[in-house]
């Protein structure tokens, strides 16, 4: 039960109804005997200055970011971690004493997503699908265990940038547009497949990233969307026998390194994730 000394969590964002993180975090929180709440706070982005200093002024224990005040809450807070600095994009603050510190837990939860289905991304061939925030997040933190890195992106130039930066520290990784000549190039020669752009999304669920010809058994495919469960993408790849992930490990992932962090405790992310599916069950 909230009472006096329950401690105050969420995620700031707009829109921020459809969130499903409220629902994950409580979940956990219930389950682990935590006096804490997780609330959605609607963050109109003319008041994300005011919104920071009121978590200051209100102490909570931290909080997520999400659309559209991951890139500028930056210049709002107190400190930002290197690998988020490096992402150019917050996800999750932690207040450390009425410090805010930024971190970026996208690319940590993508990875544990990755693992947690066997696969161990160390060494292998990847590409990449998108340029955008979720793919920075993931790029910057495959691209020091892969052995080779590709990203394609439907707007090259993002694509070429961020490759460019990858490789200015040192990782081998190259941008190109998204066309179906790279895309089966690139592809024929990898071994993991991750769809970080939105296409395949709801509303737009018959749409995929990668025509059903361009994939194989030996192909891993992860796309980091979760509405809906099974993308078209996810569909093609199953129908061709290959390891399919969807993005609910990611979600549940990236929370619950934020958990951790706000809590000190391990988060019950089995818990975390039936209580993430059965937000999205009751959705469609
Ligand atoms: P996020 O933070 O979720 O990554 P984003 O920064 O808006 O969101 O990035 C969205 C990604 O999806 C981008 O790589 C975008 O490609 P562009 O850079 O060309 O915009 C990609 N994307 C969105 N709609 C797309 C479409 N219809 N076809 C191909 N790529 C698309």
């Amino acid at each position: 039960m909230v009472g006096g000394a329950t401690k105050v969590v969420g995620v700031i964002g707009d829109p921020i109804e459809h969130s499903l993180s409220p629902r994950m975090h409580n979940a956990a929180f219930e389950n682990l005997g935590l006096d804490y709440i997780y609330l959605a706070l609607r963050v109109l982005e003319k008041d994300l200055k005011n919104a920071v200093k009121g978590a200051k002024a209100f102490n909570l224990k931290g909080f997520n970011v999400t659309i559209p005040h991951k890139v500028s809450i930056i210049k709002f807070l107190d400190e930002i971690d290197l690998t988020a600095r490096k992402i150019g994009a917050v996800n999750t603050v932690v207040n450390e004493d009425g410090k805010l510190l930024g971190y970026n837990t996208d690319g940590l939860g993508a990875l544990e997503a990755l693992r947690e289905e066997g696969v161990d991304p160390e060494g292998k061939k990847i590409v990449v699908i998108g340029a955008g925030g979720a793919s920075r997040a993931i790029t910057f933190q495959l691209a020091s265990i892969c052995s080779k890195l590709l990203i394609l992106n439907r707007t090259r130039i993002r694509a070429v940038k961020l490759a460019g930066e990858l490789t200015n520290i040192g990782f081998e990784v190259e941008g190109r547009g998204l066309t179906l000549k790279s895309l089966e190039s690139g592809l024929n020669d990898s071994n993991i497949l991750i769809n970080t752009s939105s296409v395949g999304m709801y509303p737009n669920v018959t749409e995929s990233p990668v025509p059903k010809e361009f994939l194989r058994k030996d192909l891993v495919v992860f796309d980091i969307v979760y509405s809906p469960l099974e993308t078209s993408l996810l569909r093609y790849a199953r129908s061709v026998g290959a390891k399919s992930i969807n993005g609910v490990g990611m979600l549940v992932n990236q929370g619950a390194v934020g958990f951790k962090m706000w809590t000190g405790y391990e988060a019950p992310r089995d818990i975390m994730r039936r209580a993430v599916i059965e937000g999205l069950l009751g959705r469609d």
